[in-house]
């Protein structure tokens, strides 16, 4: 049903906000998850753009999200992928019809048209500086997977784009979930009142085994199979010191209150088998003040694993997400955020800040992560130092522009040539060299 001129953008009245918005500010600083409550029987319609296995998740974690908030209705009304098999999988499980399952380079445009709420984008991250400006141009608010960018330009965007968000007040939250975990934000509540004194250096890691790949078949455009195994190909992923290492370099970023200055790393390619990702990084961060956390990330079978942060100031140390040391932590009256898991709670955070008419907005802080892995890799494919401003300010820096092509424009144009299988750049002899 098409609803009133009144409930479209948030889909609530903001009048109705502010009554309840004294008695859900209290709730939160009780700690409790369910905050605003929005008058009731409302609906908010969601759609989903990148109907694979996070796209799926994220989007049953919005609708579980809907249960802690009393009268919000969630309604799923489109869904859109590259593949429609996989738009319409994922709109079967909301008896979505096939012609509100779009499919191909503008499938996100066509969904967008709709008249929807709320968008939950989950494609690989190249697609995402596009599709998050067209989200927030079309007025909506936005769930966006992390990472938001695979070049410096995409990155930019995103902070462009998430500063109109909030001239339009829209909600923006990002799928860099420990911002909503509990023990994250005990910590992070803790470190932020000095805790652990000032930070002086630490160490963040993401290692692991390697993640799925997929083989050409036989006759499939280079579109399609880069599609399929975006995890191997840097110009879908940004390579895994940034699709899985931003988190744990988030966190850096969020304790410490701002990113690093420099970047100057190594890595290589030992085993992987597709694509022309590196497998393991290793980068001194140089946070300026003396602060340096070196970030570390693998994905080889059979090497030792660990995903996790640590910190060490001037009074104290701590884990990301827990393991504080300090004298000082008696002295600190921790609040007792949500025990929801993290995945949902980010979804609630994000409706009730809708409800509430304060949007959430952290399209900086998710797409600053994302700048450090990247610089991160710029670092570890040329082996140079590398600076914040190259990538932020510098016009002049050769990487100011570095666009990885094939570009998100290319795959909706239809132009995209696969770099070749199984070559990477040689440290040392330029970014995108061959061997
Ligand atoms: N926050 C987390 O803990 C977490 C966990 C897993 C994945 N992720 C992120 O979620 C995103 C998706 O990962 P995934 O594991 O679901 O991958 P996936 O391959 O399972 O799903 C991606 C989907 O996007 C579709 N797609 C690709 N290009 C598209 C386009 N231009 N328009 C519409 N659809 C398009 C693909 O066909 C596919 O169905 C990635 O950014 C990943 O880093 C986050």
């Amino acid at each position: 049903m098409k609803k009133k001129e009144s409930e479209k953008t948030d889909g609530f009245s903001r009048r109705n906000f502010i009554k309840t918005s004294a008695a859900g500010m209290a709730a939160v600083l009780a700690g409790k998850s369910v905050v605003f409550a929005p008058p009731a029987n409302r609906t908010m319609r969601v759609g989903l753009i990148g109907c694979g296995g996070r796209g799926n998740g994220a989007l049953g974690n919005c609708m579980e999200a809907a249960k802690h908030i009393d009268g919000l209705e969630l309604e799923v009304v489109a869904t859109a992928d590259w593949f429609k098999s996989r738009a319409e999988n994922a709109g079967k499980r909301y008896n979505l019809p096939s012609s509100r399952c779009f499919a191909g380079g503008d499938a996100y445009k066509k969904l967008l048209d709709m008249d929807v709420d709320v968008v939950v984008i989950a494609t690989s991250p190249n697609f995402r500086p596009v599709h998050f400006e067209a989200a927030i141009k079309a007025g909506k608010h936005v769930f966006m997977e992390k990472p938001v960018a695979v070049d410096p330009p995409g990155g930019r965007k995103i902070i462009e784009a998430g500063e109109l968000a909030k001239t339009k007040g829209l909600g923006v939250v990002a799928g860099t979930q420990r911002r909503h975990e509990r023990s994250y934000r005990r910590t992070a509540y803790a470190v932020k009142h000095g805790a652990i004194g000032d930070i002086r250096g630490g160490c963040v890691w993401w290692c692991g085994g390697a993640l799925w790949y997929k083989r050409k078949n036989t006759g499939e455009s280079d579109a399609d199979y880069m599609v399929r195994n975006w995890v191997s190909f840097t110009e879908m992923s940004g390579d895994h010191i940034v699709e899985q290492h931003v988190h744990n370099l988030d966190i850096a970023n969020w304790y410490i209150g701002h990113p690093p200055k420099t970047a100057l790393g190594f890595g290589g390619r030992a085993r992987r088998k597709t694509g022309n990702q590196f497998d393991f990084h290793s980068v001194d961060l140089d946070y300026g003040d003396g602060c340096h956390i070196h970030s570390m990330c693998r994905q080889i079978n059979g090497t030792d694993g660990g995903v996790k942060e640590f910190f060490a100031g001037t009074e104290g140390t701590t884990g990301g997400g827990g393991g504080l040391k300090s004298t000082k932590e008696k002295d600190i009256d921790i609040p007792d955020f949500p025990k929801q898991g993290a995945y949902v709670q980010e979804h609630i955070d994000l409706l009730n800040s809708i409800l509430k008419g304060k949007p959430l907005n952290e399209a900086r802080n998710v797409a600053e992560a994302t700048l450090v892995a990247i610089m991160g890799r710029i670092s570890t494919y040329t082996g140079k130092l590398v600076r914040w401003s190259d990538l932020t300010e510098n016009e002049d820096s050769p990487w100011y522009n570095l666009t990885l092509k094939p570009t998100a424009e290319d795959f909706e144009k239809g132009e995209v040539e696969a770099p070749p299988d199984d070559v990477a750049p040689i440290p040392g002899a330029g970014e995108r060299r061959r061997r």
